[in-house]
């Protein structure tokens, strides 16, 4: 541990906690700051978010959003989406991650599907794929989705990923190498059923700062799908950290020499979870690269200050500016359709918001003008 570290861990007890987070931060930023000169689409990108952040218009359309979205959870109990969209979202880019792998006339796969309510993904892998799997998902309880889809050649558990031994009751289910795909799919998303915090702080905040309970998550999912998959299996994860860009790229350096090659695509929520991440063709637990993987997601901490310290790539290495290169163009067209999202979010937010103080304007004047007559 370096002596910067040190410093961060001693600090790391609750009345150390702001100043270690401000120091973490501060290293962090230094890395953006290579990114934002190397890297125009991501730049172009940060100068789009900061204009929406900037923008009363769109604060305004947040707060409209969150108010739409609470009557609607109120009309129907709590909003659960159909399965449709994420249907038509696998269907598009499965195959173009893995054409052979997600070859509709090819052989019965076996899969693993984690926060797999509603059942998207299941629906694409069973119904149309004629997969056979294991989906585990949050409890209706625990205010989950529930599964909309159900399937002689699908089992589903309940199971909350946020507790520590649920990558274990999982392998007791669908056991160790057993799966030739598994999709880590959870998404920690504060408006599954609860009215959202849309304030522009709230974005912001979530942006910079990720919820400590995503990280341990995303563990807990890695530890159980790197243990399910078999060699020559692939991994599908969404990662939804925003735009941690530092701490995926930290990941990735452990885990993509396991497996033969890495892409990202976006997600149909475009401006909340970038990306989903695929690893394909694992080299298996029994050669070096997959046992020092497997290692590294069983022994990592993520709640701890040496583990953040460790996860997030702090130097902007070669072995970060291979992984950049090699994965410029799939962000690139990730980040272009978060802006383009973004952007046309800005235009029609703003242009509603002057039609309607345009309205109010001339509404305020009006008595003036009745009395004319
Ligand atoms: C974006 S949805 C996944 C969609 C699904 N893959 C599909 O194709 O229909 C995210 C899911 O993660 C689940 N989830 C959130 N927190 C969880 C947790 N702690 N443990 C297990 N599942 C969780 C949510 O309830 C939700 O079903």
């Amino acid at each position: 541990m370096s002596s910067a570290e040190k410093d961060l861990d001693a600090k790391s007890g609750a009345d150390g906690d702001d100043e270690a987070i401000e120091q973490i931060k501060s290293r962090i930023e230094a890395w953006y700051n290579v990114l934002h000169d190397r890297d125009q689409a991501w730049r172009e990108l940060q100068k789009e978010k900061q204009l929406g952040w900037n923008s009363a218009a769109v604060e305004e359309s947040w707060r409209q959003r969150a108010l739409a979205l609470a009557s609607v959870n109120r009309q129907r109990g709590v909003g659960v989406p159909s399965t449709h969209k994420y249907v038509r979202f696998y269907l598009e880019w499965l195959p173009k991650l893995d054409p052979h792998l997600f070859d509709v006339n090819g052989p019965q796969r076996t899969f693993a599907d984690v926060g797999s309510s509603p059942g998207g993904m299941c629906e694409t892998l069973v119904a149309t794929h004629g997969w056979v799997g294991h989906a585990f998902s949050l409890a209706v309880e625990a205010e989950g989705f529930g599964m909309s889809f159900e399937h002689g050649n699908l089992s589903y558990h309940d199971v909350d990923f946020a507790t520590p031994d649920s990558w274990r009751s999982c392998l007791a289910k669908s056991p160790p190498e057993s799966c030739d795909f598994v999709n880590l799919g959870i998404v920690v998303d504060r408006g599954q059923s609860k009215q959202d915090d849309q304030s522009t702080d709230s974005r912001r905040n979530h942006e910079q700062t990720a919820p400590s309970q995503v990280p341990l998550i995303l563990f807990n999912e890695l530890r159980y799908g790197l243990q399910a998959l078999r060699p020559g299996g692939s991994l599908y994860f969404a990662f939804q950290l925003g735009s941690n860009l530092s701490l995926l790229y930290g990941l990735l350096c452990e885990l993509r020499p396991a497996f033969e090659c890495v892409r990202v695509t976006p997600t149909f929520a475009a401006h909340r979870t970038p990306v989903y991440v695929f690893l394909g063709v694992f080299c298996g637990r029994n050669v070096a690269a997959g046992a020092a993987a497997l290692e590294f997601v069983e022994r990592a901490r993520p709640d701890s200050w040496e583990w953040v310290l460790r996860l997030h790539c702090f130097q902007w290495s070669q072995g970060v500016q291979a992984m950049h290169e090699e994965l410029a163009a799939d962000l690139h067209h990730v980040w272009g359709l978060q802006m383009d999202h973004l952007r046309q979010m800005r235009h029609d937010a703003e242009r509603k918001y002057s039609s309607g103080r345009h309205r109010k304007d001339t509404h305020s004047r009006e008595p003036l003008g009745r009395s004319r007559w």
